[in-house]
C-alpha cells in the first residue's frame, strides 16, 4: 500500500520531532532522520548497529537546495546533478555548516542525493529540510527493497514506516566523489559508469572491493546470513549439487544461461535475463534464500557492464570475508 498524504504529513511530523522514518527511494529503503538534528542522527547509528565513523547520505528535495548543504558546488557536480537528479546518484562534496559532523562520521565532506521516488520527494517537500538516511537494514546486512523487509528487520526500532511499494532500481545509488581534480566512483550503483562517462567525457576509475577505501565500504557488506560462494557460471550447478550432497542446505542463484536446468539443491532461483530486473530482485532473492533456511548460496558474477557492475560489486561484498566475533 502506497503512502497517503496524511501518512506523509505524519512522517514529516516524526522527523520534526527528532524521530526516525523509514522511507522508500528508487534504490532501497532508507532509515531517515532530520539531518540537522545530531541526536536524531545518532539514533540512526544505534538502531543500525553501525559504527559512528561511517558517513551517511543527506537526501534533498531538489538540486536547487544543494548549495545550502555544501561548501561549494564545482562545475562537475552541477553537471552531474543536472543530468542525473532526481536519481540514483550520490555526490560527495565539501561539507557545509548545516551538516553536523554526526552525519558525516566526522568527515569534512558530505554525501548528497535527490531520490527519484514520489513518496520520498513528497516527504522531503513536506518536511522542508534535509533527511539523512542510510539503507534501512542492520549494519552489514542486505538492504531492504520493500516496506515489509524494513518492518521484518527493524520492527519497533523505527517510529514510522512509509510504504512506497517495491524499489524500482533495487541496488543503492552510485557514489561519485567530486571533491578532487578527477571525479572518482566510490561505489557503483543505479547510475552506470558508462552514463557518467558519457556526460563527463572522460573515463572513470572504479576502486576494487579488495581494500577498505572509505569508511563504510568494508569487504563484507550487503550480506545474507547464508555464506555466499562465487563460482564460474558453468560450475554453479555442479558445485551446488556437490555441496548439497555433502549435507548443506544450498541455495542457487542460477545464471539465466541455464534455463530450466534441474538442480539438486534446497532452493533454486533462476535470475532474470534482464540486468535491470536482476538488480531489482537481487536483495529480495538473497532474503528469500535466507528465509528458506539455506546455509550456502552459490552464485556467479554477471558481466561487469551497465548495472551489472553494481550487481557484481554487491555479490563480491556479500561473499567477502566476515568479521569474526
Ligand atoms: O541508494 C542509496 O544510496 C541508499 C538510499 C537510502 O538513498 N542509501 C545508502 O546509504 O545506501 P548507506 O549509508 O547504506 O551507504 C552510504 C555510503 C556509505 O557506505 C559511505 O561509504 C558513503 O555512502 N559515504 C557517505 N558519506 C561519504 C563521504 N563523505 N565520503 C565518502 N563516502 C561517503
Ligand atoms: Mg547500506
Amino acid at each position: 500500500m502506497t503512502a497517503s498524504t496524511s501518512d506523509i504529513e505524519k512522517a514529516a511530523g516524526v522527523l520534526r520531532a527528532g524521530g526516525l522514518v523509514a522511507l522508500p527511494t528508487e534504490t532501497v529503503y532508507g532509515l531517515g532522520a532530520d539531518a540537522e538534528n545530531p541526536a536524531a542522527v545518532s539514533r540512526i547509528f544505534e538502531v543500525k548497529g553501525r559504527p559512528p565513523s561511517h558517513p551517511l547520505i543527506v537526501h534533498l528535495g531538489g538540486a536547487e537546495h544543494l548549495g545550502d548543504w555544501v561548501e561549494d558546488v564545482p562545475a562537475t557536480a552541477r553537471l552531474l546533478a543536472e543530468r542525473f537528479w532526481p536519481g540514483p546518484l550520490t555526490l560527495v562534496l565539501r561539507r557545509g555548516h548545516r551538516v553536523p559532523l554526526e552525519a558525516t562520521g566526522g568527515l569534512e565532506t558530505v554525501a548528497v542525493r535527490v531520490p527519484d521516488h514520489p513518496v520520498a520527494l513528497a516527504l522531503l517537500s513536506a518536511f522542508g529540510g534535509g533527511v539523512t538516511a542510510p539503507s534501512a537494514n542492520r549494519f552489514g546486512q542486505v538492504s531492504p527493497t520493500t516496506a515489509d523487509h524494513v518492518r521484518a528487520e527493524l520492527g519497533d526500532a523505527v517510529d514510522f514506516v512509509l510504504d512506497g511499494g517495491p524499489c524500482q532500481v533495487g541496488v543503492e545509488s552510485t557514489i561519485v566523489d567530486v571533491t578532487g581534480e578527477i571525479p572518482c566512483i566510490l561505489r557503483p550503483g543505479g547510475v552506470t559508469r558508462e552514463d557518467l562517462e558519457a556526460v563527463l567525457g572522460c573515463p572513470l576509475v572504479v576502486p576494487s572491493t579488495s581494500h577498505v577505501r572509505v569508511p563504510g565500504q568494508h569487504p563484507s557488506h550487503y550480506a545474507p546470513r547464508a555464506r555466499v560462494v562465487l563460482v564460474e557460471p558453468e560450475k554453479v550447478v555442479v558445485e551446488a549439487e556437490l555441496a548439497q550432497e555433502l549435507g548443506h542446505r544450498v541455495g542457487v542463484l542460477l545464471p539465466p544461461c541455464f534455463p530450466d536446468t534441474p538442480v539438486r539443491a534446497h532452493v533454486v532461483v533462476t535470475v532474470p535475463d534482464s540486468m535491470d530486473a536482476y538488480a531489482r530482485g537481487l536483495y529480495g532473492f538473497l532474503r528469500e534464500l535466507d528465509e528458506q533456511g539455506c546455509d550456502l548460496i552459490f552464485a556467479s558474477l554477471p558481466a561487469e557492464e551497465g548495472i551489472g557492475l553494481a550487481i557484481a560489486n554487491r555479490l563480491r561484498r556479500a561473499a567477502g570475508p566476515r568479521p569474526t566475533a
